[in-house]
């Protein structure tokens, strides 16, 4: 598995996602299992939300790591900080909080779930309307002078909100982690992955699938998506339309690093298999045109 530099923070290509951690139902041995098996395929980085299975991933995932403390050596920790929930902690209504004072209550919050000492990727989640950079700014600086968080980046955010909190760090965010698949285009269209690639930040991508999207079978632009798929995948030889969409993804100039969404160990392994399919520019742009429902310009 490839690794990536992300200005000084190595993760692996893929990276698996653990949002749907409770939908998966598995006890924390079982947990511990599937992690041991992604990692066998090279996927160390893992990633997370403190928001994540109503503020209760976090546990369930430090539950596993407590059965086998010296895997945490093995893996990247990322987490993500700035949505409130309303239910448990409490709040009336979802919003946003980047204040100072949340950062690093959630991060605190976020160690003990995970029973470690240290966050590798810390995020925040969303651009919030009140973000202060100074006081990001001011969080992020204690976190690592503290060496309770290593790397900071962003998810969501257009480029003008990253170079407005870059300006205020002295450390230089890692990433942007976005929406990116054929059913979801905007970033490769609207400036952001431009952007990425200029600065030489590689974006992280979540629901490559469209979280799972791709394959409703009533949605018109999934259905042709994967018709257009599923012709390149006999053309080349995939074993899965899956397979051909992570080539499609990696194909991009700005390299993201896909984040899986999927608790099957299978389609683990058939989308590590992506990064040996070639596929062409022609296929590349017929993905497009399935997705967009029209030819380029
Ligand atoms: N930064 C953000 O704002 C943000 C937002 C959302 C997610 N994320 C991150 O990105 C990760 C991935 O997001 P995602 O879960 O939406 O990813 P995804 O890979 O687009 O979707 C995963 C879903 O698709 C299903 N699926 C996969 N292959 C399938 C197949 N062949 N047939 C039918 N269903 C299939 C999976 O079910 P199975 O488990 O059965 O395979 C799962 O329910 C999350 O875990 C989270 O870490 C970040």
């Amino acid at each position: 598995m490839e690794r990536v530099n992300l200005k000084g923070l190595e993760l692996s290509r893929y990276v698996a996602g653990y949002w749907r951690i409770l939908d998966w139902g598995k006890t924390p041995q079982q947990l511990l299992h599937y992690l041991e098996s992604h990692l066998e395929f090279g996927i160390s980085s893992c990633d997370h939300a403190d928001i994540y299975g109503d503020y209760q991933c976090e546990q369930h995932f430090g539950d596993a790591l407590k059965l086998k403390p010296s895997i945490r050596e093995q893996i990247e920790i990322v987490t993500k900080t700035g949505i409130c929930l309303p239910g448990r902690k409490g709040y009336d209504l979802q919003h946003y909080n980047t204040s100072a004072g949340h950062i690093i209550n959630q991060v605190e919050q976020s160690l003990t779930n995970f029973g470690t000492d240290r966050i590798d990727l810390l995020l925040i989640h969303r651009p919030d309307p009140l973000m202060n950079a100074d006081e990001v700014a001011q969080a992020f600086s204690q976190l690592k002078q503290a060496g309770k968080v290593l790397h900071f980046g962003v998810s969501n955010f257009s480029n003008d909100q990253f170079k407005l909190l870059q300006s205020r760090l002295e450390q230089p965010l890692v990433t942007n982690q976005l929406e990116i698949s054929p059913l979801q285009m905007a970033s490769l269209h609207d400036g952001t992955l431009d952007f990425l690639q200029q600065q030489q930040v590689p974006p992280m991508a979540w629901s490559c699938l469209g979280g799972g999207r791709l394959f409703s079978p009533e949605d018109p632009q999934a259905r042709r998506i994967r018709a257009e798929l599923q012709a390149i995948a006999t053309e080349i030889g995939a074993s899965s339309i899956d397979q051909v969409l992570y080539a499609w993804l990696l194909a991009l100039p700005s390299k993201p690093l896909p984040v899986l969404g999927t608790g099957k160990v299978e389609r683990i392994q058939t989308a590590v298999a992506a990064k040996d399919l070639v596929i062409t520019r022609e296929h590349w742009f017929r993905i497009w045109t399935a997705a967009t429902g029209h030819k380029v310009p």
